[in-house]
């Protein structure tokens, strides 16, 4: 694994720009509670917006949360979550096996070593994990969803939505973080939030302004080489 720290410039303005911005971009798990101009959010969505798609299909639709609507969501999560199995309208993943558990494990370790939780504390664990169903205190929630339909290229369409709308927040100081955990309660997000079942929920993207202090906030992930992940065929 390599660490991901701010690259020295090493090109044309764009590309050190697009770089700085996806080596300082991180997912934010601690958020101020204060609302984002509408105007903030609406530049998000347009810089997002030109994301590609599968025949330009766009299939993304956001379900955005705030307010009275996003305290009502969390409240019905909070009843459903502990009395609901999982029931995610996309398949979840069938395991996680050889580097993909040991990373989704570094990864577990190096948030819970951030925010204080010891290995095999279980009841810490879980309570750092039903952070995910208060948004992390974050003032703003988008629901991404696919036309059912489109199947798993309309999934593959969103989830470069998803990693657009992210750095184009980081772009403009936002926080956000993407949340498959939301994904596997659609009935209460459907309840609430009036979506339709010809809608597949994708995620979620909790956004606002980090919390600085948050020690949540100061772990970093790590990335693999790129030699684990291109083979050349020359
Ligand atoms: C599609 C998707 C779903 C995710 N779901 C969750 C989630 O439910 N809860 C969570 O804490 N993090 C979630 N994450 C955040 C990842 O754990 C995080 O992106 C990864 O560890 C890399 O770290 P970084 O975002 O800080 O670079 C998700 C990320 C993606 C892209």
């Amino acid at each position: 694994m390599t660490a991901s720290a701010p690259p020295a410039p090493a090109g044309p303005p764009a590309f050190d720009t697009l770089s700085a911005l996806l080596h300082t971009r991180h997912s934010c798990r601690a958020f101020l509670p204060e609302p984002l101009p509408r105007a903030t959010i609406e530049q998000v969505l347009a810089t997002a917006q030109r994301t590609a798609s599968w025949c330009n299909a766009q299939p993304w639709q956001l379900t955005i949360a705030s307010g009275a609507t996003l305290a009502r969501l969390r409240a019905a999560l909070a009843a459903a979550v502990p009395a609901t199995p999982p029931a995610p309208d996309l398949p979840w993943p069938r395991e996680y096996r050889g580097m993909y558990q040991d990373r989704r494990r570094e990864c577990g370790f190096g948030l819970y070593d951030a925010v204080g939780i010891a290995r095999g504390d279980r009841a810490a664990s879980a309570q750092q994990v039903a952070l995910n169903f208060t948004m992390f205190g974050a003032p703003h929630v988008a629901i991404v969803s696919s036309d059912e339909a489109l199947g798993v290229y309309g999934a593959v369409d969103c989830g470069a939505y998803v990693g657009n709308f992210m750095l184009a927040a980081h772009s403009l100081g936002i926080g956000s973080i993407a949340q498959a955990a939301l994904a596997a309660y659609p009935a209460v997000l459907r309840d609430v939030l009036g979506i339709g079942t010809d809608r597949s929920i994708v995620c979620a993207i909790s956004f606002g302004r980090a919390d600085p202090q948050h020690p949540a906030n100061r772990f970093r992930t790590t990335r693999a080489d790129v030699a684990q992940a291109v083979q050349w065929r020359d």
